[in-house]
């Protein structure tokens, strides 16, 4: 994209490349090598973007505002800053940039505000549902290193929304639902029930959604179930699985977060098709996936 420029004198130029030169060279004691780099570099690009779209101080004020109004609806459950990273594909970004592929390695996506700590443990095959809603679906699959050697003990996260688009702490009784952990066997092998992901919006009363809606964006997310994989000397992986049909995977993913790599069938299996491990869903239709995840050694 270029944006119009509007044609600046060279005198005035210069006064704004003084300004430019003068904050860079006030961080140029900072004892702390990287602090002090990413002080100048943000300098830098802070001061082309004013002068790029030659920012009126209007805007500069409405910007001011904008990020008081984050401030304020920013708490210990409601992080609207990352919102705002996500939205803008900050996040993305960042992951981008320390998440560099290695080999075959599983890709990593956005981590979201969804996560808590202590969900509960599942052994392999269980359910990790716990009375949320939902069409069930069997997820199963392995991890391995990238030399394809089998991962025994890997922790893997789980963790999605409901039928209704809602993940368990955004309701108000204390649930905990649609999320646990689970260890793969000695085989690398991790399986369990969980539901069919539904497309679902980040939350979009406060400014963040103000700013998607005057910028015409959903604030919509492509349909996923978030994993997140630990094991010893190797790299941990945040990442989602997306449901291969998904229409909004054709509209956009409003974080930014889909990778072809991570898009995956949800089989369809009408109501009373055998289960994998003897449950009965004679009523009810259920989904399978596979998802084989291949973790990076540590610090590549
Ligand atoms: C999520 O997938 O849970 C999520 C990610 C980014 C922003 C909001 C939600
Ligand atoms: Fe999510």
């Amino acid at each position: 994209m270029t944006t119009e420029t509007n044609a600046v004198s060279d005198a005035q130029t210069q006064v704004e490349q003084d300004l430019v030169d003068r904050v860079v060279a006030s961080f140029d004691n900072t004892d702390n090598p990287r602090l002090k780099q990413v002080m100048q570099s943000l300098t830098v690009h802070l001061h082309d973007f004013i002068r790029d779209v030659r920012l009126t101080e209007e805007e500069w004020n409405q910007a001011i505002d904008f990020l008081t109004r984050v401030g304020h609806i920013t708490d210990d459950k409601r992080q609207e800053f990352v919102l705002l990273s996500d939205t803008l594909g900050a996040s993305m970004q960042t992951i981008a940039v320390n998440n560099e592929a290695y080999e075959d390695a599983t890709e990593a996506t956005v981590f979201g505000p969804f996560f808590v700590d202590d969900a509960p443990e599942i052994p392999i095959g269980g359910d990790i549902t716990h009375g949320a809603s939902g069409q069930p679906a069997w997820v199963e699959g392995t991890v391995t290193d990238t030399d394809g050697n089998p991962v025994a003990g890997a922790r893997i996260e789980v963790w999605e929304c409901d039928e209704d688009g809602l993940y368990d702490v955004q309701y108000t009784d204390d649930r905990m639902a649609a999320r646990a952990h689970l260890y793969t066997n000695e085989q690398g092998e991790y399986r369990f029930w969980g539901l069919t992901p539904v497309p679902y919006p980040i939350p979009h009363d406060g400014p963040v959604g103000q700013m998607l809606e005057a910028v015409g964006r959903s604030p919509v997310r492509a349909a996923h179930l978030h994993f997140m994989v630990t094991a010893e000397d190797l790299r941990t992986l945040v990442t989602h699985i997306f449901v291969e049909g998904d229409p909004q995977l054709a509209i956009g993913d409003s974080v930014f977060g889909v990778k072809d790599s991570l898009i995956k069938t949800f089989e369809q299996q009408a109501a009373g098709t055998p289960t994998p491990d003897g449950r009965d869903l004679a009523d009810q239709a259920w989904a399978k996936t596979r998802f084989d995840i291949v973790l990076a050694p540590a610090e590549k």
